[in-house]
């Protein structure tokens, strides 16, 4: 099937309303487990790295190897990159050959700098042809440079076409009450929220913070407009317990017992979202 655009991903899911997984990989086999998912459920799959994930795999390595993976698949597969916050970072991404780019604007504390920054690596990207997703509210629980893990701020509608309209974002990340990493306390998505974003804007919406929600809140939100899910922490929770369960095996070994466990997580989610058979 090969390499596609999230664009494209995202509009047919958007159009026939439903989800898409987005699985952060930072290797060849993270890669390879996502991509066996999504074939193995028929669906089409997004998968990327951020920036935060830099020390584990250079751009200039992964990138070439994700565009193999996808080129050989037997379903659609888009490389996008994550949070991202640096200038020069999305720049070396733009040379990597990323079909999509996130620019995460939403930890400054001036809303207009997350405009002006967000319009600024949009006008770039688009004359290179690669599309951008923006976050406007934050999403909460990623921890900066100096490990200081940032707030939740919700998503408020009434900001959301403004935002749109003038940063020129082709996908739009929204904070509604999830959070990254693993849940202190039992999420309360606020659906109403979100529908009420999705009234005002027509681009594709994305959750992020997929781990450890319920089934029905990730039912509910692909229902209110939601049509990317992006999952990191399940998955590697996964591969950890894998890892635990076999102590005697040795690294290659565990290498695939891992993938496998990364593979079974990720067919879970993308059942869950509706996706399968629409490759
Ligand atoms: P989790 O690690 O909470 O699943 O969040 C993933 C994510 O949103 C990546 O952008």
């Amino acid at each position: 099937m090969a390499l596609y655009t999230m664009k494209e991903i995202l509009k047919d899911a958007q159009e026939k309303k439903y989800g898409v997984g987005f699985f952060n990989a930072v290797n060849m086999e993270m890669a390879r487990a996502y991509i066996s998912a999504a074939e193995e459920c028929s669906s089409p799959i997004i998968i990327g790295t951020a920036e935060a994930l830099l020390p584990y795999g250079a751009f200039e390595w992964l990138i070439p190897m994700m565009i193999e993976q996808a080129r050989r698949a037997k379903v659609p597969v888009a490389i996008h990159l994550d949070h991202t916050y640096r200038f020069e970072v999305l720049m070396q991404a733009l040379r990597a050959g990323f079909g999509s780019i996130m620019y995460d604007g939403s930890r400054l504390k001036d809303h207009e700098d997350n405009v002006c920054n967000s319009a600024e690596i949009v006008k770039i990207a688009h004359a290179m042809g690669v599309g951008v997703e923006c976050e406007l509210g934050s999403v909460g629980g990623l921890s900066d440079e100096t490990g200081k893990v940032d707030q939740m701020v919700y998503t408020e509608p009434g900001d959301a076409k403004d935002f749109v309209d003038r940063t020129g974002a082709d996908f739009l990340a929204v904070s509604i009450g999830t959070q990254h990493g693993v849940y202190k306390a039992t999420p309360k998505l606020d659906i109403p929220r979100l529908k009420e974003i999705r009234r005002t804007v027509d681009v594709p919406l994305v959750l992020h913070g997929g781990s450890g929600l319920s089934d029905d809140d990730f039912r509910n939100s692909i229902a209110g407009g939601i049509c990317k899910v992006n999952v990191y922490t399940d998955v590697i929770l996964a591969a950890k317990q894998a890892i635990a369960d076999n102590p005697d095996a040795g690294y290659t070994d565990l290498c695939l017992l891992a993938e496998q466990a990364m593979r079974a997580a990720t067919v879970k989610k993308l059942k869950l979202f509706g996706g399968e058979g629409r490759a």
